[in-house]
């Protein structure tokens, strides 16, 4: 049977797997987003990667790739990504990737797809009519409709990271302030631990959160009160069978799940279904390749 590669380019690694037609990852490599490097650094980064897994028996179909960023999929062109991915903006990447290897490519926002990784065999398994919100180094959003991700009229339908929950908040890459990136995301995370006590990193918050520091307490309320806030908006926005969280932060769930669903029923009186991710950071690569998958028709 088939094989196909699906990668995902995030503002701190690159990953890319070998994804059988079940969605099994078979082979994976990972490496830093070489963020000082710009795009010439980022593309010979993942097409190192890549190299590493094509070379090596599996018969691969084609090649799918998740990046951070509005994509215009139909070009595999990044229309525009944040400094999140420097230079990365304008990048013709499809093009670049089809002339290293000789396969088909399909580029698409990664947290579209995510979403489609989760469709496939995870949480939103099927479902066909959810959002994805993965809460990464940025926070990504997709919004899935019968089964297809959204992608807008310039590729940026389901950008929720940049909804904006403060006005005059922080200022972001993207020209606004007050995005939800950055209150929500692995980064923001991390600011609200060095703020609650010296050298604590996200991780560390959480875990003292779910040990039930009141220090770590005060920290998370403002966390817990943004997601909140956000995901009763995409509530009202669209009423989705599921809302699915993603990303780094959304791994470790368990130390703070159950604490935020209180914190959610408080202030939303809408019902709302949200479930944590089944694949991790998986699921930017399996969707990655279900992605070409669908393009090649298999
Ligand atoms: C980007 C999105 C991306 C998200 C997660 C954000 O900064 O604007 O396009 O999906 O990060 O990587
Ligand atoms: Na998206
Ligand atoms: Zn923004």
């Amino acid at each position: 049977s088939r094989y196909y590669i699906g990668a995902d380019i995030g503002g701190t690694g690159i990953k890319a797997a070998v994804v059988d037609g079940q969605g099994k990852i078979v082979a994976r490599r990972s490496t830093a987003t070489p963020v000082n490097e710009g795009a010439a650094g980022i593309l010979a980064a993942l097409k190192k990667i890549i190299a590493e897994l094509v070379c090596c028996g599996y018969e691969i179909g084609g090649i799918g790739i998740g990046t951070a960023g509005r994509v215009d999929q139909a070009e595999g062109v990044v229309l525009y990504a944040t400094k999140n991915l420097p230079g990365w903006t304008g990048m013709r990447l499809a093009e670049a990737v089809e002339k290293e290897f000789p396969l088909p490519v399909s580029v698409g926002n990664d947290a579209n797809a995510a979403a489609l990784g989760e469709g496939w065999h995870g949480a939103a398994a099927g479902l066909n009519d959810y959002v994805m919100l993965t809460l990464g180094t940025g926070v990504g959003g997709a919004v899935i409709h019968n089964a297809e991700a959204i992608s807008g009229r310039q590729g940026g339908a389901g950008e929720i990271g940049h909804m904006v929950i403060y006005p005059g908040g922080i200022s972001c890459s993207c020209g606004q302030q007050g995005c939800t990136e950055h209150y929500l995301s692995g980064k923001a995370l991390s600011r609200l631990a060095a703020e609650a006590a010296e050298g604590w990193d996200g991780r560390r918050l959480l875990a003292e959160f779910a040990a039930g520091s009141a220090t770590a307490a005060a920290a998370m309320e403002r966390y817990m009160h943004d997601l909140s806030l956000t995901v009763h908006n995409i509530q009202s926005f669209m009423d989705p069978e599921a809302i699915i969280l993603g990303g780094g932060v959304a791994e470790s769930h368990a130390l703070w799940w159950d604490a935020w669903m209180s914190k959610l029923a408080a202030l939303s009186p809408l019902s709302i279904k949200v479930v944590p991710a089944e694949l991790g950071n998986d699921a930017g690569m399996i969707g990655a390749a279900r992605m070409i998958m669908n393009k090649e028709g298999k």
